[in-house]
């Protein structure tokens, strides 16, 4: 046990009553979760484990410790998402390493590693090549590593801040990260010409947003912009990835994508059009159709 100086302490305040004061600051900002919010940064900065919060908030918070939480709730007060703030989010199995040089991962994106995987075990394959295109912290591809036994995951951006995240998010996933690689690069120009004709699944949740379409404030004024738009109409990234694709799965390879629900239509016509098979659009956990899967014949 570390020993600690009385002057260490400040006064006689706890990380609790530390957590409250921050929370009705929160509220007055009009942060919805502010509870919630103010024990992670608490958690963050006092070191205690979110399983023990109840039992050990009583604890005095000691110099350090506030100075981290203070610097934290400023930054939280002043708009930025508390997922940059925290530094890290959860993503599936994944406690994902994330900062302002990448999205942060959605909940809705979870689904999508199931629909590759799905894809994976229908391809019956030893070692299944999966590509995860535009990756930006990794959580679609290292998910995918983490979950499937055998996996061969080539992660790419073409973001160089997006491409050191994920780096660094490989440490999280122990003995599966030595089946990642990560490429940086524009789409498929960043995939090793040896694997052309040889992928098994290609996932992807690229920028699909407008220049046009309004965005919330936080995201607009937080997230990169790279990440999100694709260009005028929403739908480029979609359709070049699903061009691009034919030349690189392999007969029966399978591509799965993300995007907007008013865009599924028009991708799987695409992909019906470009000579792909089993054109699925699959709906979100909110029962919006989001996913578009289709397969080489
Ligand atoms: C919507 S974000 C998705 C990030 C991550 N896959 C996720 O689901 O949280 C899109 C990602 O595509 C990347 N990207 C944008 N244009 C790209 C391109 N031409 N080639 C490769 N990646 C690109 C962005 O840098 C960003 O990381």
């Amino acid at each position: 046990m570390t020993e600690h100086h009385s002057d260490d302490l400040v006064g006689t305040i706890s990380w609790r009553e530390l957590a409250v004061e921050a929370a009705a600051r929160l509220v007055a900002c009009g942060v919805e979760a502010a509870d919630l919010e103010a024990r992670w940064m608490a958690e963050e900065a006092s070191g205690i484990e979110s399983r023990d919060w109840f039992l050990e908030n009583a604890e005095l918070a000691r110099r350090r410790g506030v100075a981290s939480f203070e610097e934290m709730l400023d930054r939280r007060l002043g708009g930025e998402p508390i997922q940059y703030v925290l530094g890290h989010w959860a993503f599936r199995r994944l406690d994902l390493t994330i900062d302002r040089r990448v999205l942060i991962p959605r909940p809705e994106t979870e689904l999508i590693v199931d629909l590759a995987l799905r894809k994976i075990a229908a391809r019956a394959i030893e070692r299944p090549v999966v590509v995860d295109l535009g990756t930006g912290s990794g959580a679609i591809g290292l998910s995918i590593a983490a979950e499937h036994a055998k996996a061969e995951v080539i992660a790419t951006d073409v973001s160089s801040g997006a491409i050191a995240v994920a780096r660094a998010n490989i440490a999280g996933l122990g003995r599966a990260g030595a089946r990642v690689r990560i490429h940086e690069g524009s789409w498929f120009e960043a995939i090793p010409e040896s694997h052309r004709g040889e992928i098994d699944v290609v996932v992807s949740n690229p920028p699909y947003i407008g220049e046009d379409e309004i965005l919330p404030r936080s995201v607009i004024d937080w997230e990169p912009a790279d990440a999100l738009v694709a260009g005028p109409r929403g739908i480029e990234c979609v359709e070049h990835l699903l061009v691009e694709a034919r030349r690189w799965l392999a007969p029966g390879g399978a591509i799965i994508l993300e995007m907007a629900s008013d865009q599924t239509p028009a991708a799987a016509e695409l992909a019906r059009l470009a000579g792909y098979v089993e054109v699925v659009i699959e709906a979100d956990l909110t029962r919006r159709p989001r996913f578009v899967s289709v397969s080489l014949p």
